[in-house]
């Protein structure tokens, strides 16, 4: 089964308390978003391979690591994935980017596919899936799989505050996914959102309610 880790770092904490206060405008709330995605980035490249390389300082030559070079891939989910790309890419800028478009259709809370453009050597990459919110996993769970079908092997899931049902949905689905979250939160609503959660997150980002 794939672990389920709770990025619960003071910062990350502190800024995720911020984020999902209601009086958090738009600017902040973006801003806020790319950071906590960047500090999680840290914790989810962990397990980056690196190799010994010598390194000549000003004083003497040294032993040192360096990545190896892992093709890494991100794959944000529109709309509130793009929020977390550049947080990412700021730790791994040769990283390159894929776009799944899924929203939630209102009544059935089903995710409904729109749009899909991937690296051409997907299947070669180590994939992060971003999304922020990880409600019913409807749509998690479906990116992943349009993931697998298109090749993909190896693939991590990182969300900013996810439901139970959403990461158990994920696990049914995929157990072989590691999942990182900065929270999990209470229970999903008759709407299918999370509580407390922050609201929705789109809507937030880009101040469309
Ligand atoms: C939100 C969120 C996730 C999804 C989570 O997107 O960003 O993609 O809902 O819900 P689930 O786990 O129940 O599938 P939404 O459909 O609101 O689209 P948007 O990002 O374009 O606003
Ligand atoms: N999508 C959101 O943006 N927020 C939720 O709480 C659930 C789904």
């Amino acid at each position: 089964m794939g672990r389920v880790v709770v990025v619960d770092h003071p910062l990350v904490q502190h800024k995720l308390a911020i984020l999902r206060d209601e009086r958090t405008g738009a600017k902040e709330f973006r801003e806020l978003l790319e950071e906590i995605s960047m500090l999680m980035a840290y914790e989810i490249t962990r397990d980056l391979p690196t190799e010994e390389v010598e390194v000549k300082t000003p004083l003497a030559t040294c032993k040192c690591r360096m990545l190896v070079g892992k093709k890494i891939g991100l794959v944000p989910i529109l709309r509130a994935g793009l929020g977390m790309v550049n947080g990412v890419l700021r730790l791994i800028p040769a990283a390159k980017v894929g776009h799944i478009g899924l929203y939630r259709d209102p009544e059935t809370h089903q995710p409904v596919e729109y749009y899909c453009k991937l690296p051409p050597d997907t299947g070669e990459r180590e994939l992060i899936v971003l999304d922020p919110m990880l409600a019913t996993g409807g749509s998690a769970a479906a990116a992943i799989q349009f993931l697998k079908e298109k090749g993909a092997r190896q693939i991590k899931l990182m969300a900013l505050v996810a439901a139970p049902e959403g990461i158990r949905r994920v696990q049914e689905q995929h157990p072989e996914v590691d999942i990182y979250v900065a929270a999990v939160d209470w229970y999903l609503n008759e709407h299918a959102y999370i509580v407390p959660g922050l609201g929705d997150a789109g809507d937030r980002l880009f101040g469309t309610k």
